[in-house]
């Protein structure tokens, strides 16, 4: 069997984890099991399953650089997508529950409280993203237009680490993990970057020469 065929199975069962998470998450609610403060939780949870699949998405091309794995590659575009749909419902229970779509106090709350300000903008990012994220976009907007939008998703990520960061009062070990795991990965596509060009660099000069 070809490798693609057995890993076929990887997206759907991403989704379905994706699905059982949310299902526990409302059953949840529903049962007041949530705590003293169940939509903070619940916002905190949302938000922390988002970075989750937004990091594992950035994930795939760093590790297909550095071990040459390539199925990560083919569950790539399924967590981005996921982290979006995720930021749109950590978005939506503040919006609705947490602020009761008071649209002024939002904007009074995105002016006051700076990581509130970061994830939005971090959210405004991941719409052109979402929006371009199929392979009919790819073909409209041509491959390389369409790689440096994707590029966003680095300074989403950052931004969405800096979110967690500027939220947590005493211990920020989680935040910085998440960052690190962000720029090593920046750093290993700019590394790899480099080499494939100056190897390029290398061939014009090799076949100038002779
Ligand atoms: C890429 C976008 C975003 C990501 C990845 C994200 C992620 C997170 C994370 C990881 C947390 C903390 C979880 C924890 O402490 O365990 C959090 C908390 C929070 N986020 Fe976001 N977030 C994003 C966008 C937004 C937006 C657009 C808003 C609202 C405008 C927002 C509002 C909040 C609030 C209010 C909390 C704190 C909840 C509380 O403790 O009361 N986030 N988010």
């Amino acid at each position: 069997m070809a490798p693609s065929s057995r890993q076929a199975f990887l997206a759907p069962a991403i989704v379905t984890g994706w699905c059982l998470a949310l299902a526990q998450l409302g059953y949840r609610i529903a049962r007041h099991q949530l705590g003293a403060n169940p939509i903070a939780t619940a916002l905190n949870q949302l938000g922390l399953l988002a970075l989750v699949l937004l990091v594992a998405s950035l994930c795939a091309t760093p590790l297909k650089l550095t071990l040459g794995w390539t199925w990560p590659l083919r569950v790539r575009r399924t967590c981005g997508l996921l982290a979006f749909f995720t930021v749109l419902l950590h978005f939506l229970l503040y919006l609705g529950p947490d602020q009761g779509f008071d649209i002024v106090a939002v904007l009074g709350d995105i002016g006051k409280r700076p990581f509130i300000a970061v994830g939005f903008i971090a959210l405004l990012l991941l719409v052109p993203l979402a929006w371009t994220s199929s392979k009919q976009a790819v073909q409209r907007l041509t491959f390389p237009v369409w790689q440096r939008l994707h590029r966003l998703v680095y300074a989403i990520a950052v931004l969405a680490s800096l979110h967690f960061y500027l939220r947590v009062k005493a211990d920020h070990t989680q935040p910085l993990i998440y960052a690190s795991v962000v720029l090593i990965g920046f750093a290993i596509r700019l590394f790899a970057a480099r080499v494939k060009a100056k190897a390029k660099r290398a061939r014009v000069v090799g076949s100038a020469s002779l």
